[in-house]
């Protein structure tokens, strides 16, 4: 029996990305609405003091009621294509980094696309307060692989819908915004390996209280999200610097050739320890955007940039290591050279 002919070359077209990918611009978007720990405080039997102290939060900001995560990303992202000196058509895919769009489906990240006229791919990410920086991974493997050119980078959250202010150990931590990156193509390495990974095995220090078909099915009222505090403290102050170094060590970078440091904005006193564990010189600067803006999960990363390259603390150009962990448990870091 003769063996049928090949149908043709049988080899497939590979994709045609750009060699390196690069942070073109980027956006923010904070709320108008400016609430101070003294609004907090009555509901949980705290204080300023108190929270100052343990948390280093002075305030934050919450969205209006009918302001959603769509509208926060579309202010963050005419700031970040502006920035990048694109316009919304030269956008070919989205990606929207959130836990606090409150529809199962869809995702936020078509619907902002279609405000801006992008018909391109278009999907949200799961990663808590990592999702930036998985999102900027992504982004960047996609310039690269040749799967999009320009890419929409969101991390967005309205976190003051899914918080039960009279819970002590999160009512206070937790703040609304938006931040927006362009990620394209580039000459030079400008966005360097990402060191990501997970610990499944500790999702419930930091989750929603109960699942949906739980809510349906039983009594409990609305799921806020929900944190066991000391365990997500200690995670992050041992766990995290060495990810931090790997990132460093993959990219070729030592601590002292950074020009910023820009960690999750999850508390005041984690950042102190990573910047004491990775034995940041001391005329580093570190993002501290938490005093004021407080733990915006996806957003803070990027609103933290913003504001540093904004009230001109870090220059255009500078070398930044990042890194987002939260609730998974999931981290992703990575050094990037900033627009
Ligand atoms: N106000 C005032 N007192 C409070 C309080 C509040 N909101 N919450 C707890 N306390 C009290 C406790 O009752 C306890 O009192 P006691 O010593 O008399 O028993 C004391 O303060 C210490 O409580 P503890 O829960 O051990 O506080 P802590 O030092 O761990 O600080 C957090 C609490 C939430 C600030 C801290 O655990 C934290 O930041 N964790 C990480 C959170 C985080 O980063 N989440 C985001 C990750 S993405």
């Amino acid at each position: 029996m003769s063996t049928p002919a090949p149908k043709g070359t049988g080899s497939i077209t590979p994709a045609d990305g750009a060699t390196y990918a690069r942070i073109m611009g980027v956006g923010g978007y904070r709320p108008e609405r400016v609430v101070m720990n003294s609004e907090i405080i009555e509901a949980i039997d705290s204080s300023d003091e108190w929270i100052q102290e343990r948390s280093g939060i002075k305030s934050r900001r919450f969205a209006a009621k009918d302001e959603s995560v769509v509208d926060m990303s579309e202010h963050a992202t005419r700031e970040a294509l502006t920035a990048a000196g694109l316009e919304a058509s030269d956008v070919d895919a989205v990606v929207v980094a959130t836990v606090t769009h409150p529809y199962q489906t869809p995702a936020a990240a078509p619907i902002l696309a279609d405000r801006f006229g992008i018909r391109g791919a278009a999907f949200d990410i799961s990663a808590a307060c990592a999702g930036y920086c998985h999102a900027i991974s992504l982004a960047s493997d996609m310039v690269r692989g040749g799967s999009a050119r320009h890419v929409l980078v969101v991390g967005v959250e309205k976190l003051s819908d899914f918080t039960d202010p009279t819970d002590r150990g999160s009512a206070f931590i937790f703040g609304d915004g938006a931040g927006a990156a362009i990620v394209g193509p580039s000459d030079t390495p400008a966005i360097g390996p990402t060191v990501w990974g997970s610990d499944g095995s500790q999702w419930k220090t930091i989750s929603q209280r109960d699942s949906w078909t739980e809510v349906r099915d039983g009594d409990l009222g609305w799921p806020a999200i929900g944190m066991a505090g000391q365990s997500v403290f200690r995670w992050a102050v041992w766990g995290m610097a060495p990810v931090a170094q790997k990132a460093l060590d993959a990219a070729g970078v030592r601590a002292e050739d950074l020009d910023a440091f820009i960690p999750h904005q999850a508390n005041m006193r984690i950042i102190d320890a990573m910047i004491k564990q990775l034995k940041l010189p001391a005329d580093i600067p570190v993002a501290r955007d938490i005093a004021e803006t407080a733990n915006t999960s996806a957003a803070s990363i990027p609103l933290a940039t913003e504001r540093m390259l904004r009230e001109g603390e870090i220059p255009h150009g500078a070398l930044a290591l990042q890194i987002g962990f939260g609730a998974g448990l999931v981290y992703a870091a990575q050094v990037v050279v900033l627009p």
